[in-house]
C-alpha cells in the first residue's frame, strides 16, 4: 500500500471509510468536503489540515480555566518552556518521555495531542525516513505546529480531532504516543483503547503527564482542585510489559506497554 494520508484515514465516530463528497469552488480557496460511507457525517478539509471534531472542543471547567487555558495556548511554547523549569528544562523533559518509544528508522509516528510539533522535532534528529501523523482539539496548537514544521522543514499530516475518536483506521502506525493532556481527558479509557487500537500489533505505545505532585503545582494556576490518578489501571490487562515511571524530578509521570502480536 502507498503510504499517503488517505489510506490512513476513517470516519472519527464509526470507523467506516471516506470519500470526497463535494468541492465549493475550484480556486486556492475552495472547499472539500470528505463523508462517510457508513454514517454518512461529512468533515471539512481547511487547508492543511482536515476538521474532524464535528464542533468538540476542549471540556473547560469554568470561566476562569477557559481563560488560563486559551491564553496558555496562544503562549504556549514560552510559556512551557517556563513551567518545566520546574521539572529540569523543556528538552530533558521531553527527551525523558521521548527516550521511551520504539523509534526505528522509517517508523510511522502518531502523537495525539501535538501541541507546537515540538516532540516531532527532536525525534526527526533520531532515526531517518520517518512518517510524522500529529492531532490535537485546538485549532491553535495546529497553526503553531504547522508554522514550527515549516521552520524546521519537517513534513507531518495534520488533523483537528479528538484523542478519544481517533480518524485514523486500525493498527496503522508503529509509534503511538502522548504527552501532556491524559489528566484532563472527559474518557481517559477510551482515548487509550484508541490508541491501542490505531497501533500495529507488537508495537509500544507510551503516555505521559504530570504526576499527583504536578497536578498540585498545576491547580495553582488553573484553580483547579482535582487530584491527579495516572491512568494505568485503565491500560486493558491484555497489554504487555505494562510500566509506569517517575519522570520530571517527581513531577511527572510514564506508562508504557507493548500491544501484542497477533496470534
Ligand atoms: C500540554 S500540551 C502538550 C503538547 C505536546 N504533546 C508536547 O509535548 O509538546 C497538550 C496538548 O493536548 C491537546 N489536547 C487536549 N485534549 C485533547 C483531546 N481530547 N484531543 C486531542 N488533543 C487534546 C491540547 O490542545 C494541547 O495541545
Amino acid at each position: 500500500m502507498k503510504l499517503t494520508k488517505e489510506n490512513f484515514l476513517c470516519c472519527p465516530e464509526c470507523k467506516s471509510n471516506l470519500s470526497v463528497s463535494r468541492q465549493n469552488g475550484l480556486n486556492e480557496f475552495s472547499k472539500q468536503f470528505l463523508v462517510c460511507s457508513g454514517c454518512k457525517k461529512e468533515y471539512l478539509k481547511e487547508g492543511y489540515y482536515i476538521d474532524f471534531t464535528g464542533g468538540r472542543e476542549l471540556i473547560y471547567k469554568g470561566k476562569w480555566d477557559k481563560f488560563i487555558r486559551s491564553f496558555y495556548a496562544k503562549i504556549y511554547t514560552p510559556a512551557t518552556n517556563f513551567m518545566f523549569l520546574f521539572c529540569g528544562g523543556v528538552k530533558n523533559a521531553k527527551k525523558e518521555v521521548l527516550s521511551h518509544l520504539d523509534l526505528k528508522d522509517n517508523s510511522v509516528v502518531l502523537e495525539t495531542g501535538i501541541g507546537a510539533a515540538e516532540n516531532f522535532y527532536y525525534l526527526s534528529r533520531e532515526a531517518k525516513n520517518l512518517s510524522f501523523f500529529g492531532i490535537d482539539i485546538q485549532k491553535q496548537m495546529l497553526i503553531h505546529s504547522a508554522r514550527n514544521l515549516k521552520k524546521w522543514n519537517i513534513a507531518a499530516e495534520l488533523f483537528l480531532a479528538d484523542a478519544e475518536e481517533l480518524p485514523f483506521k486500525d493498527e496503522m502506525f508503529d509509534v503511538v504516543f502522548h504527552l501532556g493532556s491524559i489528566n484532563l481527558f472527559q474518557n481517559k479509557e477510551k482515548a487509550i483503547n484508541e490508541m491501542i487500537r490505531v497501533a500495529k500489533p507488537g508495537s509500544k505505545i507510551v503516555i505521559a503527564d504530570e504526576s499527583e505532585k504536578g497536578g498540585k503545582l498545576m491547580n495553582l494556576f488553573t484553580g483547579s482542585n482535582d487530584l491527579v490518578v495516572p491512568p494505568v489501571n485503565l491500560i486493558p490487562k491484555e497489554m504487555l510489559h505494562v510500566n509506569i515511571e517517575t519522570i520530571w524530578k517527581g513531577y511527572g509521570f510514564v506508562i508504557e506497554f507493548w500491544k501484542p502480536m497477533k496470534k
